[in-house]
């Protein structure tokens, strides 16, 4: 390890973010009776700009009279390239209650996009007297984005969570696709005639990943929009906890299930990484760092690996 030593991210399951129009207020009560660990009031793209002004409305009324249990419940603000964002961050902090967590902002391309918000919410904060010091999340979907995501992830001591909004991503890369996450068809590998499916995701998704970890941040993947498609987003909510982001976003909410299930660690792999970590005391109590389990090598390093499988169970558990 280094001397610097790996933070730790925010201890809280984020296994499943549930994202609804600002602008729909009926299904806001089914949004907070869902199984999703994070709601997503969105303020941007999914409600058309005369509706903005109605939406902060709903949102903020919402923040005071609906019971959001124990949910994390962040509402994602317009761009810092539209009019709006401002009167979002404004409205929300002085007229929405204390039931707010975080602020999620998209289309961040540099660090002084998330200190700009930072320095708006830090201002209202103390003005208003608010006890809850609000998080911010942030959506990687730009060039930019990517090309400063370790900066970003830099950024604040608020910053809690990081996701890849594969959409605006794909379009501000100029990728052919109109895909919004999982298999391109035209990405493939061809050998011996017979084509082998690529994942155009997994580069940016590494990138978020190792920046995260940097700094001790929620990697998240963001949307899969087809969603009368389960086993797709499966596969890809699979690959993406294989490569070490703890949940994905939900429009739709038949996709909750299918977030918590994959993001929770099975009992299967939960007792695998018991035994490995009984294999390894009864290795070192034997004064050796090495040993075998399953006809395979186990080291210290294995230790790591398995914690991290039994700490992501516990704490989803407690
Ligand atoms: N959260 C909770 N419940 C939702 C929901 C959501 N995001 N979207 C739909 N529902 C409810 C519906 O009200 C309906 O409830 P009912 O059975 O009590 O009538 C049920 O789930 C089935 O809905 P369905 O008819 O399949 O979908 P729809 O046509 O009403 O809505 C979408 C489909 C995609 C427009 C809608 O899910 C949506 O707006 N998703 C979020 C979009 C968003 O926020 N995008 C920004 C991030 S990318
Ligand atoms: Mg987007």
């Amino acid at each position: 390890m280094s001397f610097r030593v790996q933070p730790a991210a925010p201890a809280r399951p984020n296994r499943c973010q549930l994202f609804g129009p600002g602008s729909r207020p009926a299904i806001f009560e089914k949004m907070a009776t869902s199984a999703a660990d994070v709601i997503n009031l969105d303020l941007e793209d999914s409600v058309a700009p005369d509706d903005k002004p109605q939406a902060r409305r709903n949102i903020i009324d919402a923040s005071h009279n609906i019971d959001w249990g124990t949910k994390y419940l962040s509402v994602r603000i317009n761009g810092l390239d539209t009019p709006y964002w401002y009167r979002d961050v404004v409205e929300l902090l002085e007229d929405g209650s204390e039931r707010i967590d975080q602020i999620m902002i998209p289309k961040v391309g540099c660090a002084a996009d998330v200190y700009a918000v930072d320095a708006l919410v830090s201002a209202i904060e103390a003005a208003k007297g608010r006890k809850k010091r609000i998080s911010l999340e942030v959506i990687i979907e730009s060039a930019a984005g990517i090309a400063h995501v370790e900066e970003i992830a830099a950024a604040s001591s608020r910053l809690q969570a990081m996701s890849l909004g594969a959409a605006d991503f794909a379009a501000s890369m100029g990728m052919a696709t109109t895909g919004i996450g999982g298999t391109q068809e035209n990405y493939y590998m061809l050998r011996d005639g017979a084509k082998y499916w690529s994942d155009p995701w997994h580069w940016a998704q590494t990138a978020i990943v190792a920046a995260c970890r940097t700094h001790g941040i929620l990697p998240v993947d963001g949307p899969f929009g087809d969603f009368s498609d389960d086993e797709g987003f499966r596969a890809q909510a699979l690959r993406s906890a294989t490569l070490g982001m703890v949940g994905k976003w939900a429009i739709h909410p038949k996709q909750v299930t299918l977030a918590n299930e994959v993001f929770t660690p099975s009992e299967a792999a939960v007792t695998e990484a018991r035994e490995i970590l009984a294999a390894m005391e009864k290795a070192k109590a034997e004064g050796a760092g090495a040993t075998v389990y399953k006809g395979r090598l186990v080291d210290i390093a294995s230790i790591r690996q398995a914690e991290v499988i039994v700490r992501q169970a516990e704490m989803i558990k407690a």
